[in-house]
């Protein structure tokens, strides 16, 4: 049989452990049967602890040691992290948050993606490192800092991005500052600007900014980061052929992923399941009680999916949760099978590498109380006897192949940037619209894709749904309308031209689309109107005037039309809608383009790759499933050839 082709990990940190330990983890790390381990992107004040001065040798011989025993390194860059001297040296390099204070010293990411001083700091810890490894054998992936806009730290109002904010206007616009006026619609209360440098950061205002200003301000810091991690790309690639990886972050989505990615070889991210449950992944108080200790059953599928869009196919989960975290409002041990499930999921994915953060527990500062593989005595945690099985698994397994799907997601983190600059509602935003139908195609036992802006091929699939994509160009629409497939557009697909003004004849502005948008009602989530025959619509409803060559898709209770079927065939969606609503619209619509589904019970999921099926139980109770029983945490796998 082939050796398996997917592989496990751990992040393992030399610097907080005495040197004689070094050699029994890495042979304890390969009794375990991991291929990687993640060292470095921390280490700043041990390899530089002074400017200038650097520090290597501790880090050869860590290097020496883990790649003796025969573990691949990853070699994180440590630019989250830059130590005092650092600070001192550039006071002003320190972000600053909307309401103008400091980030200060003293945990991590307290840098501003803008600050110049700052990106040559990092340049030369990166050429420092890349010079001294970029050929070492061992060294066989690089990660770029670490999860770029965790903590809400990609935006920063400081006087370097103040700078660069204007700078990056005036090269958009040119020399006449009124046409920025003109696009943004600064005649509204006496916003005129006489000169760039007239243009402030959109925070402290008396009330909201201008949603022009606020959008243009989001897009010029997601271009901040792209250049930030560009810089240290170019400085690796120079030195090593080593793929380079950046570990992306659940449900982070102030900066365009797909840009950065486009200078990465691997996407990966961090899956934290519990923590995310309770802190991110907008679940009711019965789905954090009934899923507590298991995850969201779709909040990890979700990100394996979108990861897997951000450099063409090629990712890995960087950090896997072994056990319990310490940074959620509550941090459960997982349900015993959890960890083996949530890995097994990620290989079903697509994932090339799992790996768990971190080896051992570790018993000082801010992160003490969160778990590893190991307990801060060495003697190993329940993960790690869930790593230690799914080794043997894999050992055993057939190869995984990855799987395709028929119906994709178009991902768009721009219109998530305007809907945050214009929610219209509390609470309202893209993530949750593309949740709920990312949700939905799970429910229904799909595989889903995600398709974005620089996808060059949007053939093969059956359905595309292209919701609340709100600035989507002219150009993209017509390479996705060539892939013919069934297009769902709406809500809010083309409610607004590049700079947040409402399109002259109306939304949405999408030539395929002739059904007009009058009005938009937002509700508050205890508020919602009955869909015929089951559902319910909410949260965001547009008022549609159905074009003579349209017809009424999908109705309320009370007439009101909120899905039409257009001349063109697309469906436009004019609500969000409930998940029943919503499993209904999907059944009826994939029952008309033929289109295979299978609604799953509650709390199981699916995944095909080509050659086998799948499922997952993420209950914490047994549930009877068609192709039989399925205990909690239960994985069954039927061949598919
Ligand atoms: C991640 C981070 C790690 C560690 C971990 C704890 O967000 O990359 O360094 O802090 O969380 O769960």
């Amino acid at each position: 049989m082939k050796p398996n082709n997917r592989e496990l990990g751990t992040c393992y940190y030399p610097e907080h452990w005495p040197e004689d330990l070094w050699q029994t983890d890495a042979e304890q790390m390969i009794n375990l049967g991991l291929k990687w381990v993640r060292i470095g992107e921390f280490s700043w004040s041990r390899l530089e602890p002074k400017e200038n001065e650097f520090s290597f040798e501790w880090l050869d011989r860590a290097i020496e040691t883990l790649g003796q025993a025969g573990l691949s390194i990853i070699l994180g860059t440590p630019t989250a992290t830059p130590p005092t001297w650092v600070i001192k040296k550039y006071p002003d390099m320190l972000a600053l948050d909307a309401d103008g204070r400091p980030r200060g010293f003293g945990s991590r990411r307290h840098y501003c993606f803008s600050h110049e001083g700052y990106r040559n700091q990092c340049s030369e810890i990166v050429r420092n490192l890349a010079e001294r490894y970029g050929s070492n054998p061992y060294i066989q992936a690089w990660q770029t800092d670490n999860e770029y806009g965790c903590h809400d730290t990609t935006i920063s109002y400081s006087s370097s991005a103040l700078k660069s904010f204007q700078n990056w206007l005036a090269k958009i616009y040119g020399n006449d500052v009124n046409k920025l006026n003109e696009e943004w619609g600064n005649v509204f209360w006496s916003m005129e600007y006489q000169g760039y440098d007239e243009i402030p950061l959109p925070n402290l205002t008396v009330t909201e900014p201008n949603p022009a200003h606020a959008l243009a301000f989001r897009r010029f810091t997601s271009s901040q980061v792209t250049t930030f991690n560009r810089i240290q790309t170019q400085i690796i690639r120079e030195y090593s052929s080593a793929p380079i990886i950046h570990n992306f972050m659940g449900r982070i989505t102030d900066f365009d992923h797909f840009d950065v990615g486009e200078d990465l070889d691997i996407a990966s991210w961090d899956s934290y399941p519990l923590g995310f449950l309770l802190d991110r992944a907008g679940a009711t108080e019965t789905e954090k009680n009934n899923f507590l200790r298991q995850g969201d059953p779709d909040f990890q599928a979700f990100h394996h999916d979108l990861y897997r869009a951000v450099c063409g196919g090629r990712w890995w989960v960087m950090e896997q949760q072994p056990g319990p975290v310490n940074w959620a409002p509550y941090n459960p041990e997982p349900l015993p099978g959890m960890v083996r499930l949530w890995t097994w999921e990620a290989f079903a994915h697509g994932a090339e590498t799992v790996s768990y953060f971190r080896w051992r527990q570790v018993p000082f500062a801010q992160e003490q109380m969160h778990s590893g593989l190991l307990q801060p005595d060495s003697a190993p945690a329940p993960g790690y006897f869930e790593a230690r099985q799914v080794k043997a698994e894999l050992d055993a397994s057939p190869q995984i192949s990855n799987g395709l799907s028929e119906v994709a997601i178009y991902f768009d983190y721009d219109a998530d940037a305007a809907w945050n600059v214009q929610p219209m509602g509390e609470g309202l935003n893209y993530f949750q619209l593309i949740m709920d139908h990312y949700r939905t195609f799970r429910r229904l036992g799909l595989n889903v894709d995600f398709v974005h802006k620089n996808t060059k091929d949007f053939s093969g699939y059956k359905l595309i749904s292209v919701v609340g994509a709100i600035h989507i160009s002219s150009d993209l629409i017509s390479r996705i309308s060539k892939a013919m497939a069934t297009l769902v557009f709406g809500p809010r697909t083309g409610a607004r031209v590049g700079n947040m003004q409402i399109p002259k004849n109306l939304p949405p502005q999408i030539n395929l689309v002739k059904s007009r948008i009058l009005r938009v009602e937002t509700l508050p989530s205890n508020v919602s109107l009955e869909i015929d025959p089951v559902g319910r619509a909410g949260r965001y409803i547009e008022t549609i005037k159905l074009d003579n060559n349209a017809s009424p898709y999908l109705k309320l209770k009370n007439g009101q039309v909120i899905a039409t079927k257009e001349e063109s065939g697309i469906i436009y969606l004019a609500s969000m809608i409930d998940q029943e609503g919503l499993t209904a619209f999907y059944q009826k619509l994939f029952k008309e383009i033929k289109l295979d589904f299978l609604l799953m019970p509650d709390g199981i999921r699916r995944r095909s790759t080509e050659n086998e099926e799948f499922w997952f139980n993420y209950n914490n109770k047994v549930v009877q499933t068609k192709i039989g029983e399925m205990k909690p945490a239960d994985i069954i796998r039927l061949s598919r050839v």
